[in-house]
């Protein structure tokens, strides 16, 4: 029997490609980079499964470029990289990695929380530099997190874990979802209220909703006004979902009081002025960079791949409209 052919777009941890070498041939783009458009679209033909990253456009062309394909597994929980329409359309299914890295990406969020503020690479910056001339009462004075209000907007699987760590600081906890998270109301007492009123109550916002046309610049400087001068937003949801030209003015402008950030709108560049302010820690979209997360997904790929392939209802199918036709 022919053994499926599998392309993966990008190294992943050992675990997934051993699950999938055992029953599957597998190629793996060898370059430590993402693939040129023209590169993948060539390296995708005549496959039988496809892994792609968040980096890989999964549109028409490159459904025409992999046509025949049994199915594509996406490497991120965000699948805002999808066709998933064309691709149902067509009858290819495609997944997600929802779930395994949920806490990883959670404890990114309260990593910038901290990191901005209470200063830390700022401060960091300082010490590495010799700069330091002792301790003194008025130095590097941050925010306080204790007690103060959590703003969660987008309370799905990774903004719950995040409001669920608030425990330990006694935060009262702010929702605003397209859902109700009664779960998350009965545990935390959390509060589902308009936007509006999240951001003007807010000490901290840590925004987790996907890229959708409706989110796409949630946050700009209209925004930006509406929340208290002492606030902080923290971002590890997508880049696009902030106005990031019109954050570097909020920053600028003392709007808001920091931003922590692990995506931005133009990955992987960041915008002009963004990298020149104190008030910002900036991360390498490295939300889901744990050991676990990492090994989940790459786990995850290969369940839904193999899956793809036998022509059985992937584990975490975008699409299962598809299996049902
Ligand atoms: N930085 C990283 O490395 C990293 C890692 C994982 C996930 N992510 C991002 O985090 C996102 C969330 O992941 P998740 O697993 O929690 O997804 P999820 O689907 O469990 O949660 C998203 C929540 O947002 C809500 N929502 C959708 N549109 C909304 C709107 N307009 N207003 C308010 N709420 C809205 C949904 O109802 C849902 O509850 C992903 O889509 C992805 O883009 C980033």
């Amino acid at each position: 029997m022919n053994r499926p052919k599998i392309y993966i777009t990008r190294l992943i941890p050992q675990f997934g490609i051993d699950l999938l070498k055992a029953t599957c041939d597998v190629e793996i783009n060898p370059h430590d980079r993402p693939l040129t458009r023209q590169e993948l679209l060539a390296q995708i033909k005549g496959r039988d499964g496809i892994v792609t990253m968040l980096t890989d456009k999964v549109d028409a062309e490159f459904l025409d470029a992999a046509a025949g394909v049994k199915g594509v597994a996406n490497f991120a929980v965000g699948f805002d990289n999808m066709d998933v329409k064309e691709a149902t359309k067509r009858g290819v299914p495609l997944s997600n990695t929802p779930g395994v890295l949920t806490n990883a990406t959670a404890e990114m969020a309260w990593a910038l929380l901290f990191a901005v503020c209470r200063r830390v690479v700022e401060s960091d910056g300082v010490m590495r530099a010799g700069q330091w001339p002792g301790w003194a009462p008025l130095q590097f004075i941050g925010g306080d997190v204790t007690g103060k209000t959590l703003g969660i907007v987008g309370a799905g699987r990774i903004g719950a874990a995040m409001a669920r760590k608030s425990r330990g600081f006694d935060m009262p906890v702010l929702y605003c979802d397209a859902d109700q998270n009664e779960k998350l109301e009965q545990e935390l007492d959390a509060k589902k209220v308009e936007f509006e009123e999240l951001l003007a109550a807010s000490d901290f916002i840590s925004v987790h909703v996907p890229l959708l046309p409706e989110t796409r610049h949630l946050f700009g400087a209209k925004q930006f006004k509406m929340m208290k001068k002492t606030a902080y937003l923290i971002n590890t949801s997508r880049g696009p979902v902030i106005n990031e030209a019109e954050l570097v003015d909020a920053l600028k402008n003392g709007d808001i009081a920091g931003a922590g950030l692990d995506v931005y709108e133009f990955e992987p560049k960041m915008v002009d002025g963004l990298k020149d302010l104190n008030n910002v820690v900036v991360a390498p979209h490295t939300g889901s960079a744990s050991v676990s997360a990492r090994e989940g997904m790459s786990r995850l790929v290969a369940e839904n791949i193999l899956a793809m392939v036998a022509g059985t209802p992937a584990p975490t199918c975008l699409n299962p409209e598809i299996y049902k036709k």
